[in-house]
């Protein structure tokens, strides 16, 4: 599952290189074009050029044998128009373009066998970082990291998908595509309600992408702006916006993430070591002011009030790790005020929170990447629970917590609620439940005769607790109360994937399930109890 992003230079290297050898001109009739893609070819360099707009270079494995499954484009806003298709020259002979009005196998797309059951995962291909997270008009967009063409990591575009409950998505065509500059990497989108940038009007304000342009070992940054609820994207004409790398000596320069403060925009950029400041009165042109260094990736930053009181905020910033630091912010200058700490651990990565959620609703909420495969599938990776993040004061000060966001509750529905269990009374329980792929368990467990403890799913743990050697499936925790003997968690369990929050989210992980460890729950450890268990089953987001 892990991606090189070199890799992503060299290709498009490789591809602005390429000397063609076929075309082939359709005119669109239908709404998708097909393609054959084969993991057993080497990708080949292939661009889509319409009439009139940009040319879209990809790397594909293109196949005119056999495919392993078809991969697709949407063209509805190209109907009636003329696309030309080059190719290389050993492809040139075949019929290797399909147009219809249905995806490739329509009917079975998100009732595959291994299909997360909810959790937002692609029809297509690759997908990795949530992009672009905005709440807009009664919209909450969700634009990633995505590979329509195959399902590993290539050609990135920014896939889009919108939802008016965080929950149930609807899936787009794709909203910024690669171009001569470059393949577009991670950013973030923003609402200039002030026509600050002058691309839309204050009755209609714009949304602007920044984004990443990942050219031969460059990276640049790029904005575009869309009129129409984010649907389609203007790229600005004078990108890059920002090119730094002489600056930083460095081809990693990458991932904006925009927001106003007061009335100026503020970009958090991961340059290099750290994470770098800009400033822009028009989103359009930039300065830089400073840099904290110990971040990599998908940078982060937001404030929050701590224990809900906003007489008393912190900042939280993050990089796409997990870990978080805590301090003030002016603007211009991010000042710590704590070390690294971590509240998330596992397959999540690069996770990204929504700007302008109404303040009516005032929450910060975030998505995560999961790195989590998914056997025998024609997509890949997935994303997490939407989580709501809070400031906690704890025994250590303020710490950031992360747990579902109050919309996932209508998909769960309680299958029985026991309390001051035996560990046999609670495995009788929790066995009635064996095999199921969509099931939620909250527990507390009370150790008494020994330090761990686990809850498994067949041979594979889902928690793990070691209390004397303080860690959790391998990761440091140290309960809120240091001599509690009794751990509170609260289990997500899906087809492929387990998310677990524990202490009401102040740690959380989530794993890959073993497909193969068996599917048999058991609580094991020496005489513990259960002082409260309850059960629900999930409802599939797809149904
Ligand atoms: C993080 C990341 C980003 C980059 C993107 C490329 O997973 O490496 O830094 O923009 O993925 O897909």
């Amino acid at each position: 599952m892990y991606k090189s992003v070199v890799l992503g230079s060299l290709s498009l290297l490789s591809l602005l290189s390429a000397a063609y050898g076929a075309e082939h001109t359709v005119k669109i009739q239908h709404r998708y074009l097909h393609f054959p893609v084969s993991h057993s070819v080497d990708r080949v360099r292939m661009t889509l050029r319409p009439e009139k707009g940009e040319a879209i270079p990809l790397n594909i494995r293109l196949t005119d044998g056999t495919p392993d499954y078809w991969v697709f484009k949407d063209v509805e806003n190209l109907k009636g128009k003329k696309i030309t298709i080059e190719m290389p020259d050993h492809l040139k002979d075949a019929d290797l373009f399909r147009q219809a009005d249905t995806i490739p196998d329509q009917s079975l797309i998100y009732h595959e066998a291994n299909r997360p059951q909810f959790h937002f995962t692609t029809r297509r291909g690759w997908i990795n970082d949530p992009n672009g997270l905005i709440w807009h008009d009664g919209e909450y967009h969700l634009f990633y990291q995505h590979n329509p063409y195959e399902r590993d990591w290539e050609n990135m575009h920014w896939g889009h998908a919108v939802s008016t409950d965080l929950i149930h998505w609807q899936e787009l065509p794709t909203a910024l595509h690669p171009d001569a500059l470059g393949t577009m990497f991670s950013g973030t989108a923003v609402i200039d309600h002030d026509n600050d940038s002058g691309f839309g009007k204050k009755s209609k304000p714009a949304m602007v992408a920044a984004y990443t342009i990942a050219a031969p070992g460059r990276q640049m940054q790029g904005i575009a702006y869309s009129l129409d609820n984010g649907r389609t994207f203007t790229k600005y004409e004078g990108n890059p916006v920002i090119d730094s790398k002489e600056k930083w000596e460095s081809g990693d320069t990458r991932d904006p993430k925009v927001f106003k403060y007061g009335d100026h925009w503020v970009m958090v950029l991961n340059e290099r070591d750290g994470h770098s400041f800009y400033t822009s009165a028009n989103l359009r042109d930039w300065e830089y002011k400073s840099h904290v260094t110990g971040f990599w990736e998908c940078p982060d930053l937001f404030e929050l009030p701590v224990d809900g009181n906003p007489q008393n905020k912190l900042w939280v910033m993050y990089g796409a790790s997990g870990t978080y630091m805590l301090g003030n912010f002016d603007g211009e200058t991010f000042t710590p005020v704590s070390g690294k700490h971590r509240y998330t651990a596992g397959t999540g990565y690069a996770a990204q929170t929504f700007n302008n959620i109404p303040d009516s609703d005032g929450r910060r909420i975030q998505i995560s990447w999961s790195r989590i495969g998914h056997p025998g599938m024609n997509f890949n990776g997935m994303m997490l629970l939407p989580t709501e993040l809070t400031l906690r004061t704890t025994k250590d000060g303020p710490r950031l917590a992360s747990k579902p966001v109050k919309e996932v509750e209508q998909l769960c529905h309680s299958l029985g609620r026991w309390e001051n269990l035996t560990q046999e009374q609670a495995n009788e329980i929790i066995r009635r439940y064996n095999g199921s792929d969509r099931l939620r368990i909250r527990l507390s467990i009370e150790l008494s005769h020994a330090t761990d403890a686990s809850l498994s799913l067949g041979r594979q743990r889902l928690i793990d607790y070691d209390m004397n050697g303080n860690t959790l499936n391998g990761w440091f925790y140290s309960p809120q109360d240091p001599t509690s003997m009794t751990l509170d968690a609260d289990l997500y369990i899906d087809r492929t994937s387990a998310e677990v929050f524990v202490e009401d989210g102040l740690f959380s992980y989530s794993l890959g399930r073993d497909l193969n460890a068996g599917t048999e729950f058991s609580l094991n450890g020496n005489r513990l109890r259960v002082p409260t268990l309850e059960i629900f089953a999930i409802d599939s987001i797809w149904d």
